[in-house]
């Protein structure tokens, strides 16, 4: 395994590179739903690289860019196991450089859901993107189901901008309870933990009066909030159910919607999400 810190060497590694090549971007303190996508990426493509990068752009004012947490070598170990091909670790100088001034924006979409409580976060995230996918040109790049807009707006990013890869979507891994996999679960106090499954629960139901046939947006949406509610701990920031492509929300779920959900427990922000049906046209 490579460890590349620097653009040029990056670009050198993939000039010299044969067959297809898969990129999975991280900001590292890998986990086991970061795994899912390395294992994914490895079993569909001749070489992986995973970048670690915790991205400043993508990061609001008041939120946790100085204490997100790192692990450099952990990260390696858990790497070099799953033979990773390159880890492409740039610092924020080498991605930022002095008078850095050009950003992505990613209109429409991200500004619902995620977007509307951090307005400057998809900017980052399409920046960031949009260089990796430049300095990488990957055959095709891996991303978790469980950061569900990220997902739509590096598509819609991918598209817009001919950045020819193709956009692969793998499942949120999650906890026995359901929780999804999160670098921010490390901050949940155990009464915390407890609670945090109320996520997946509400999402659970969701699906399942979906699958029984309920179609009222509304009607689904109200659920998720009641159970959000019922749980003392609980602080509800949205609630959605919304058109997969557009984001926007509906009112009869008539086409491929995504059900999702942010909630603040203490001072941890959690998100999930699941699909309501278009599976096989979002994988
Ligand atoms: P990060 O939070 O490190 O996540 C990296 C990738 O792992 C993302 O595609 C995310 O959706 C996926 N992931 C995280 N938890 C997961 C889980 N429980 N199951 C499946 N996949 C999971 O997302 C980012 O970094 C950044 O925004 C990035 C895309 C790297 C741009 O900076």
């Amino acid at each position: 395994m490579e460890l590349l810190t620097t653009v040029a060497d990056m670009v050198k590694a993939r000039n010299a590179a044969s067959g297809l090549l898969g990129l999975v971007p991280t900001m590292g303190y890998l986990h086991a739903g970061h795994l899912a996508l390395v294992k994914r990426a490895s079993e569909e493509t001749t070489a992986v690289v995973v970048s670690i990068f915790v991205n400043p752009t993508q990061f609001g004012p008041t939120e946790d860019l100085a204490t997100y947490p790192r692990d450099m070598e952990h990260d390696l170990a858990l790497l070099e196991q799953e033979s990773v091909d390159i880890v492409f670790a740039p610092s924020v100088e080498e991605m930022y450089p002095a008078g850095y001034s050009t950003y992505v924006d990613v209109e429409g979409i991200t500004s619902r859901l995620e977007g509307k409580q951090r307005p400057e976060h998809f900017r980052g995230v399409a920046t960031v993107v949009a260089k990796l996918f430049t300095i990488v040109r990957p055959d095709c790049s891996y991303f978790g189901q469980k950061d569900g807009q990220q997902l739509v707006v590096v598509r819609r990013l991918a598209r817009d901008l001919n950045l020819c890869t193709e956009v692969v979507a793998v499942p949120t891994v999650r906890e026995p309870d359901g929780l999804a996999l999160s670098s921010r679960n490390a901050y949940l106090s155990k009464r915390e933990r407890e609670a945090a499954p109320v996520l997946s629960r509400a999402l659970r139901r969701v699906e399942e009066l979906w699958r029984g046939g309920e179609r009222d947006g509304e009607a689904l949406r109200r659920e998720m909030l009641g159970m959000v509610q019922a749980e003392p701990l609980a602080e509800l920031d949205y609630v959605s159910v919304a058109d997969v492509a557009t984001l926007e929300e509906l009112s009869a779920v008539d086409r491929p919607a995504m059900a999702s959900l942010a909630v603040r427990i203490g001072r941890v922000r959690l998100i999930d999400n699941v699909q309501l049906g278009g599976e096989e046209e979002m994988s």
